[in-house]
C-alpha cells in the first residue's frame, strides 16, 4: 500500500508569518506543503505568486536538511506562464485545472520538462474525460471535494464516488500516480476519503485552525491506519 501523505494547505496559515508556519507544520509531520495559487480570475480569490514559493523553499526542510516537497495547486487561467514560473521558483509538484488551459497535454509536458511532477485537478462537477487521455502523463490526480477558491468549506460527499472511480482507473493503468483529495478534510472524514482510494490528503483549516498542528496530523494518521471496524 502506498504511504499516505498529509499536505497542509497554507491557505489557512497566518499569512503574516508564513515562513514560521511552514517550519512549524514541517516539524509537526507535514509530508508535503500545499500552496494554493489563486488569480482572482479562474477563482474569486487572490493568494501567492512564484516569489512567495521561492521565499518559502528554505523553510520547507526537515531537521536533517532533506526537503519537504512544495505542492503547487494552480487555480489560474491561463496556466503555462505561471506553471513555468513556479517550476523556476522551486515547486516540486504542479497541478492545474484542465478547463483553465487551452492545451492540457502541452502544459503537462511543460511541467515535466521543467523537472516537476505534474497533475490534473478535477472540480466537483468536472468529468473524468481528461484523465482518459492523459493518465500516462500524470504523477498526481487531485480531486476537489469543495469548489476551489476558499478554505474552511464543507466536504462534498459526491467526491468519494469520484475518488473510487479514479482509483480504479489508476489501478488499471498500473502506473504510480498519487490520488490527492482537497477540501474540507478533517480528522472525522479522512478515513472515508482514504477508504475510497485517496492516498494524499490536503488539509488547511483542520490543521492551521488548531494551535497544536502535530496533534491534528497525528490524529489524521491514526484514523488512516486504524483497523476497519468489524
Ligand atoms: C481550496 C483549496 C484548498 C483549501 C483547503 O480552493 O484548494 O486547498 O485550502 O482548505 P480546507 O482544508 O480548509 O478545506
Ligand atoms: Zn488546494
Amino acid at each position: 500500500m502506498t504511504q499516505a501523505l498529509i499536505a497542509p494547505s497554507l491557505l489557512s496559515a497566518d499569512f503574516a508569518r508564513l515562513g514560521e508556519e511552514v517550519r512549524s507544520v514541517v516539524a509537526a509531520g507535514a509530508d508535503w506543503i500545499h500552496l494554493d495559487v489563486m488569480d482572482n480570475h479562474f477563482v474569486p480569490n487572490l493568494t501567492f505568486g512564484p516569489m512567495v514559493c521561492q521565499a518559502l523553499r528554505k523553510y520547507a526542510v526537515h531537521a536533517d536538511g532533506s526537503r519537504v516537497p512544495i505542492d503547487v495547486h494552480l487555480m489560474v487561467q491561463p496556466v503555462d506562464a505561471l506553471a513555468r514560473a513556479f517550476a523556476d521558483a522551486g515547486a516540486d509538484v504542479i497541478t492545474f485545472h484542465p478547463e483553465a488551459g487551452a492545451h492540457v497535454d502541452r502544459t503537462l509536458q511543460l511541467i515535466k520538462a521543467a523537472g516537476c511532477k505534474a497533475g490534473l485537478v478535477l472540480n466537483p462537477s468536472s468529468p473524468l474525460d481528461a484523465l482518459e487521455w492523459e493518465l500516462d502523463q500524470l504523477d498526481v490526480v487531485l480531486i476537489m471535494s469543495v469548489n476551489p477558491g476558499f478554505g474552511g468549506q464543507s466536504f462534498i460527499p459526491a467526491a468519494l464516488k469520484k475518488i473510487e472511480r479514479v482509483r480504479k482507473m489508476i489501478e488499471a493503468s498500473g502506473r504510480d500516480i498519487r490520488l490527492e483529495v482537497d477540501g474540507g478534510i478533517k480528522t472525522g472524514n479522512i478515513r472515508a476519503a482514504h477508504d475510497a482510494g485517496a492516498d494524499t490528503f490536503v488539509a488547511g483549516s483542520a490543521i492551521f485552525g488548531q494551535s497544536d498542528y502535530r496533534s491534528v496530523i497525528d490524529a489524521m494518521r491514526a484514523e488512516i491506519s486504524r483497523p476497519a471496524a468489524t
